[in-house]
C-alpha cells in the first residue's frame, strides 16, 4: 500500500518520539512492501517563533493533501507560564481539529500485564480492563461562544443535533465491532446540551438493538472508571468530559507514556500520543516513545493493515515484558533505556519477526 503521511513532531519531546514513530512505520513498510511517503510541517510553539501561527495555511495544505497526519505534541515553557497568551501552541490544536472536521477523538484504554502493579489503582481490579473513550472534539465550550470583561466570563457549551447524531454513531459502531456495550456520558441531571445528547441516543438505540445502551453522569462515571474499569466497553461524551476523563484514564495503564489516539472525521485522519510535549524532558532521551508508536500502529489499523498494526502491538509488549523501558516504568534497579534505545529495540524485533 502506499500512503502519504503527514509528519508534525511539534515540540519538546515530539521531535525525539516522531523519530521512533517512524523508524517503525519504515520497519513495517520494508517487512510488507509497503511505501510509506512522509512530509513534515510545522505546528505549536516552534511554528508561532517561525511564522508567527501555531498551525500556519501551509501545514494545513500538507495534512489536506496527505492520506494521514502522524502528530506528536505541542506546547512549550514559555507558553505553560504565559497561559494568558493569545497566540498558544494549543489554539494551532484547535484550528487543526476543527479545520480537518476531526470531530471524533478515540482514546483507547488497555492494559498490560507486566504494568499492572505500575498502576495507582489496585492490580486485581485493572487485570483485563480494556475499554475505548469516544470524545467529541469539535463542539461543545471549546468552541462556542465565549465573552471575557473584567467582571463576567462565559463560555458557551453548544451542541447541535448532527453534530450529537454523527459522534453517536461513532460510538455505537465501535461498539458494534467490540463488546457491543456503550455507556453514553452526560450530566442530563443539570445540562440542557447533555439532556439533548441524551435524547438523540435514547432515538438511535433502536438502530442498534445488538447494542447494551446505559447513560452515566460524568461524576459517577469519573469514579467508576477507577473503581470498576472492566464494567466498560465504549464510552462517547461530550468534548470537555472527555477531556478530563481521558487524563484520568490514562493513569490505568501506569504511564501516561503508552497511550496512542486517534482523530477521525471529514478530512484528513490523525493519529497522536494522549500525552503532551514534556518541554522538561525534550532532548534527554527520557520520554516514553511507546504512545508515538501505538499511534502508528493505529494509523496502519485504520487503513485495514492489521497484520502490521498486530506486529507493531506485539512488539511493543515483548519490549516491555523485556524490561526494556523507560524511567518512568522501569523496574527497581534495572538497566535503563533510553527514548532512542526503546524504538531501536522495537524496531529490531519487527525486523527479526
Ligand atoms: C488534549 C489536550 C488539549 C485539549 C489541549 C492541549 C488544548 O489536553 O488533547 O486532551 O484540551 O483538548
Ligand atoms: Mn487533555
Amino acid at each position: 500500500m502506499k500512503l502519504k503521511i503527514a509528519v508534525l513532531e511539534g515540540d519538546g519531546i515530539g521531535p525525539e518520539i516522531m523519530k521512533q514513530g517512524v523508524a517503525v512505520m519504515d520497519a513495517i513498510a520494508a517487512k510488507f512492501g509497503h511505501e510509506f511517503e512522509y512530509t513534515p510541517a510545522i505546528c505549536g510553539a516552534h511554528a508561532i517563533e517561525e511564522v508567527g501561527d501555531p498551525y500556519p495555511d501551509s501545514t494545513h495544505e500538507v495534512c489536506m493533501q496527505a492520506d494521514a497526519v502522524l502528530f506528536a505534541a505541542v506546547g512549550s515553557l514559555k507558553f505553560d507560564n504565559d497561559p494568558t497568551a493569545k497566540i498558544r501552541p494549543e489554539t494551532g490544536l484547535l484550528a487543526m481539529r476543527k479545520k480537518l472536521g476531526l470531530f471524533a477523538n478515540v482514546r483507547p484504554v488497555a492494559t498490560f500485564d507486566c504494568l499492572l502493579h505500575k498502576s495507582p489503582l489496585k492490580e486485581e481490579l485493572l487485570k483485563g480492563a480494556d475499554f475505548v473513550v469516544i470524545r467529541e472534539l469539535t463542539g461543545g465550550m471549546y468552541f462556542g461562544a465565549k465573552y471575557q470583561d473584567n467582571d463576567q466570563a462565559y463560555d458557551t457549551n453548544i451542541y447541535t443535533r448532527p453534530e450529537v447524531e454523527r459522534i453517536l454513531k461513532v460510538g455505537f459502531e465501535m461498539a458494534m465491532t467490540r463488546k457491543k456495550h456503550l455507556t453514553v456520558v452526560d450530566k442530563a441531571n443539570v445540562l440542557a446540551s447533555s439532556r439533548l445528547w441524551r435524547q438523540i441516543a435514547k432515538e438511535m438505540e433502536s438502530q442498534y438493538p445488538e447494542v447494551t445502551t446505559d447513560y452515566m453522569f460524568i461524576d459517577n462515571a469519573s469514579m467508576r472508571v477507577l473503581t470498576e474499569p472492566r464494567y466498560f466497553d465504549v464510552i462517547v461524551t461530550e468534548n470537555t468530559f472527555g477531556d478530563i476523563l481521558t487524563d484520568e484514564t490514562s493513569c490505568i495503564t501506569g504511564s501516561m507514556g503508552l497511550q496512542p489516539s486517534s482523530s477521525l472525521g471529514e478530512h484528513t485522519p490523525l493519529f497522536e500520543p494522549v500525552h503532551g510535549s514534556w518541554p522538561q524532558a525534550a532532548g534527554q532521551n527520557l520520554a516514553n516513545p511507546i504512545a508515538q508508536i501505538l499511534s502508528a500502529a493505529m494509523l496502519l489499523e485504520h487503513f485495514g493493515l492489521n497484520e502490521e498494526g498486530a506486529l507493531i502491538r506485539k512488539a511493543v509488549t515483548a519490549s516491555l515484558d523485556a524490561n526494556v523501558r523507560t524511567p518512568e516504568i522501569q523496574v527497581e534497579g534495572g538497566e535503563k533505556y533510553g527514548t532512542t534505545e526503546v524504538g531501536e529495540w522495537i524496531v529490531n524485533y519487527i525486523k527479526n519477526a
